[in-house]
């Protein structure tokens, strides 16, 4: 196992930077070397403790200049592509963010070069580090659900709705590539399939932009090109049926995301804002109007199992990198996964039919 230091780089100081650097430069032996970006420092929102950091505006000159052993990409998703080949081709292992890129080809193309490279590559799909997912995902596992039945997932926000939020990148789709479904959508396809094991095999969808135009910081109104909601039909391994909706602009939510399924022993569900609890009732149906309960109960995880959980992403890539056994993270691989869904979904949308993924 390696011991030496790593030297690391974020591109693209936004909100989602702090993650990146919260979970990657905290680690032992990790040397933050530079950030990117084109705005303002006084606008980054890197936190605390970086201000000493070399900052750039363009992300070539960081990699030439500081040469990082691995570089976070946390940037609107239309440059994840070009600044992914951009690092590897620069030599480093790279963690983006999600969605990979703004079309398929584009992901394959990320994939490929990242093996060419012999590089890592993770997508810092976030709540494989909720502990109630994982738990779920192993009880699963290990058959305590028995076969699987149906899946039903929701994911719902507000904010893009809110009067107080200015039009932004999210809203235009030669920036985003995707409203609701590349932002929240593409959580919902790697959260089922993460803890279900399930893979999505065909799909029908539809999409919608409710709110049509907003104004941007300087108060100017912009059209919103994104769509704001979206909901699809799955067919999943075996023939589960999978049930998914997605807004960004769904009145009274803050950050609501929740995966149900039954199996032939019951039924369980998580929530993101839950990560210490899942609600599971598992036993024979209940049949009689006696016994039938209006709600699955809430269960707080076992103590043990939250004290030992670590989270792997994003900082598991560097443990993968020195070469840690059990080390994990979402991969290149399970980001083109989810991209082949969005994929389908979108060309579902324009034949108004079913598509087969594969
Ligand atoms: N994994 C998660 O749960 C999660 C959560 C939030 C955001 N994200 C993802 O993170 C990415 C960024 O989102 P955010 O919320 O941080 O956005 P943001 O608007 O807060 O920040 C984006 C930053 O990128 C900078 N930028 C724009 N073009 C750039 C370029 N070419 N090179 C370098 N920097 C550039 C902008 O100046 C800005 O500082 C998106 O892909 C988004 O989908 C993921």
């Amino acid at each position: 196992m390696s011991t030496q230091t790593l030297r690391y780089a974020v591109i693209g100081a936004g909100g989602i930077s702090a993650t990146h650097l919260n979970g990657i430069a905290t680690q032992p032996g990790v040397e933050v070397v530079g950030i990117s970006d084109p705005a303002d420092p006084a606008k980054w929102r890197t936190p605390d403790g970086y201000g000493h950091v070399p900052k750039f505006t363009d992300p070539e000159k960081l990699l030439r200049e500081t040469k990082p052993d691995l570089v976070s990409i946390c940037t609107p998703n239309k440059f994840h592509a070009s600044l992914t080949e951009l690092a590897l081709a620069h030599g480093a292992h790279v963690a983006c963010e999600k969605p990979m890129a703004m079309t398929l080809a584009e992901a394959e193309a990320m994939e490929a070069a990242r093996a060419k490279a012999g590089k890592h590559g993770a997508i810092n799909f976030s709540y494989r580090n909720v502990g109630a997912f994982r738990f779920a995902r192993e009880l699963i596992a290990r058959g305590d659900m028995g076969k699987l039945l149906r899946v039903n997932c929701v994911y719902l926000q507000s904010f893009l709705g809110a009067p107080a939020q200015p039009y932004t990148w999210r809203n235009d789709v030669s920036l985003a590539g995707f409203g609701a479904l590349g932002d929240l959508g593409v959580h919902m396809l790697d959260g089922v399939s993460f803890i279900t094991g399930l893979e999505c095999q065909r799909v029908v969808g539809l999409a919608q932009t409710l709110i049509p135009e907003k104004p941007d910081a300087a108060g100017k109104s912009q059209r919103i090109t994104t769509d704001t909601n979206a909901a699809w039909l799955s067919e999943l391994t075996g023939g589960v049926i999978g049930c998914f909706e997605t807004s960004q602009v769904a009145p009274g939510y803050g950050n609501f995301f929740r995966i149900e399924l039954s199996g032939e022993s019951g039924t369980l569900a998580v929530q993101s804002d839950t990560p210490d609890a899942l609600w599971l009732r598992a036993g024979p149906t209940l049949t009689r109007y006696g016994t039938w309960q209006t709600d699955i109960p809430k269960q707080v995880l076992p103590t043990e199992y939250m004290r030992n959980f670590t989270p792997v992403t994003p900082g598991g890539i560097v443990r993968a990198i020195r070469g840690e056994a059990n080390a994990e993270y979402p991969s290149f691989a399970d980001g083109l996964s989810a991209q082949r869904v969005l994929d389908a979904i979108g060309r579902s949308m324009a034949s108004q039919a079913w598509v087969t993924i594969g």
